[in-house]
């Protein structure tokens, strides 16, 4: 066995999630058929995919463009045209003042995150460590493992309010929270993967507030947020200043496969991760921006995303908690609000068994979901609560949901034991 650094067995050790996503991977691979209700795939909405498919026709059907587009780099910032779009929407949409120096695009926002966190975590002048401060749990399983040293997050615990017998929100416990010397910077999905949950306005302007006092970013992640691809059910106004770093992405809007994320800073931390995008991987891929800029520019991304995605999901989200509500009859179940993205939590209370114990019977008879505990990065207290959440994706075919919750309510019933 060759020997590795350390950073080599920190970043290329087998995690929980790697596993946890073979494992999804190569059950969907051996041919079963699976109920595959894990994983973090956008559904395939045939009025979008449509747009991207006249999109890459018109592109190769203009005589020299293709070639240019696909024979050379883009700049380590990213595509210029697609940048120039974005910052326009975005000024036109919430009237923020982005220019083009505001916005770097990255191989998918999780390259992003990789970049950010440690940016401003890990080891600073003088030897002092500073931290990513989640401040809600449970937060999106991705961040967990993208630090280049240990211990990279610390995360607070959630207040939960229960909005009737079976609907619970989880909010900020401002109370608790501590912006210490250190942490280097605060991070929240808005919405949140895995729960669904939208932050308020008044949880936002907060946070921001209080990393503005520390001088330290705010990021959100927007991943699911507006102004694409819009899956939040809420009223929730997007925010941006010189101190939030907002990341964005093309692929809930259905194109994750073109790895593109989009990044929304002030300038200094736009060179920043111009300057890592060149190190790492000489420019970002410019495919997305390229099928995307025109429907940027015209502003029917926005029109697909509100009438489209955002009501395609809605209804998902209905049909899904309103079956879970009908089959869990009887036990205690909570499921988050469904505020946006495309997943439910559902929290089991009082559980017999643990979430992983319940994700092996769901894949024994062909259901995968994801365990919750997954999505606790930086939490240190023991929370039963972590053991007692799953999280489902609803985007996939009504026939594969409905399924696959009627096995998750079976099985769920049997671990409580209730006929
Ligand atoms: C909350 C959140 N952020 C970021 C990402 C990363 O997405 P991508 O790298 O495809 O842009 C995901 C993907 O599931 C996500 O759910």
């Amino acid at each position: 066995m060759m020997k590795v650094s350390k950073f080599g067995k920190k970043i290329a050790a087998t995690s929980g999630i790697g596993q946890l996503m073979d494992d999804l991977g190569s059950a969907l691979a051996n041919g079963r058929h699976t109920l595959m209700l894990g994983g973090g795939n956008p559904a395939h909405i045939p009025e979008v995919q449509q747009h991207f498919r006249r999109s890459i026709m018109e592109l190769l059907e203009d005589k020299g463009e293709f070639e240019r587009v696909i024979g050379n780099y883009d700049p380590p910032q990213g595509n210029k045209r697609f940048i120039e779009a974005v910052s326009k929407l975005l000024n036109n949409e919430f009237g923020w003042n982005i220019k083009a120096k505001n916005i770097a695009l990255t191989n998918g926002s999780q390259s992003a995150f990789f970049i950010l966190f440690n940016l401003f975590a890990g080891t600073f002048e003088g030897g002092v460590s500073k931290k990513i401060l989640f401040p809600l749990a449970p937060e999106y399983i991705g961040y967990s493992d993208v630090g280049l040293v240990e211990n990279l997050f610390v995360a607070n615990k959630p207040k939960i309010q229960h909005l009737d017998d079976h609907i619970f929100k989880y909010y900020i416990d401002f109370d608790r929270l501590k912006i210490t010397d250190e942490i280097g910077a605060v991070c929240v999905s808005r919405p949140t993967n895995p729960t669904g949950n939208v932050l308020t306005d008044s949880e936002i302007k907060k946070l921001s507030d209080l990393a503005r006092a520390k001088n330290i970013p705010l990021i959100i992640d927007n991943a699911y947020g507006t102004p694409f691809p819009n899956i939040i059910f809420t009223d929730a106004k997007p925010i941006w200043n010189e101190n939030i770093i907002v990341c964005m992405s093309l692929s809930k809007l259905g194109l994750p496969a073109a790895r593109t994320g989009i990044v929304i800073a002030n300038k200094e931390i736009i060179d920043m991760v111009s300057q890592v995008n060149a190190v790492m991987s000489l420019a970002p891929g410019g495919i997305g921006a390229v099928i995307v800029t025109n429907l940027v520019r015209s502003g029917e991304i926005i029109r697909l995303s509100q009438d489209i995605i955002k009501p395609f999901y809605q209804a998902k989200a209905n049909e899904a908690v309103e079956q879970l509500a009908e089959q869990l009859d009887g036990i205690d179940f909570h499921i988050h609000k469904p505020e946006g993205a495309f997943f439910l939590w559902l929290w089991l209370r009082g559980l017999p068994i643990t979430d992983t114990k319940l994700y092996q019977r769901l894949k024994k008879r062909g259901v995968l979901v994801v365990p919750g505990h997954y999505f606790f990065p930086g939490l240190k207290e023991k929370w039963r609560h972590r053991q007692e959440c799953i999280r489902i994706n609803y985007a996939p075919d009504k026939e594969t949901v409905s399924k696959g919750l009627k096995i998750v309510a079976d099985e769920v019933k049997q671990a409580y034991k209730v006929k």
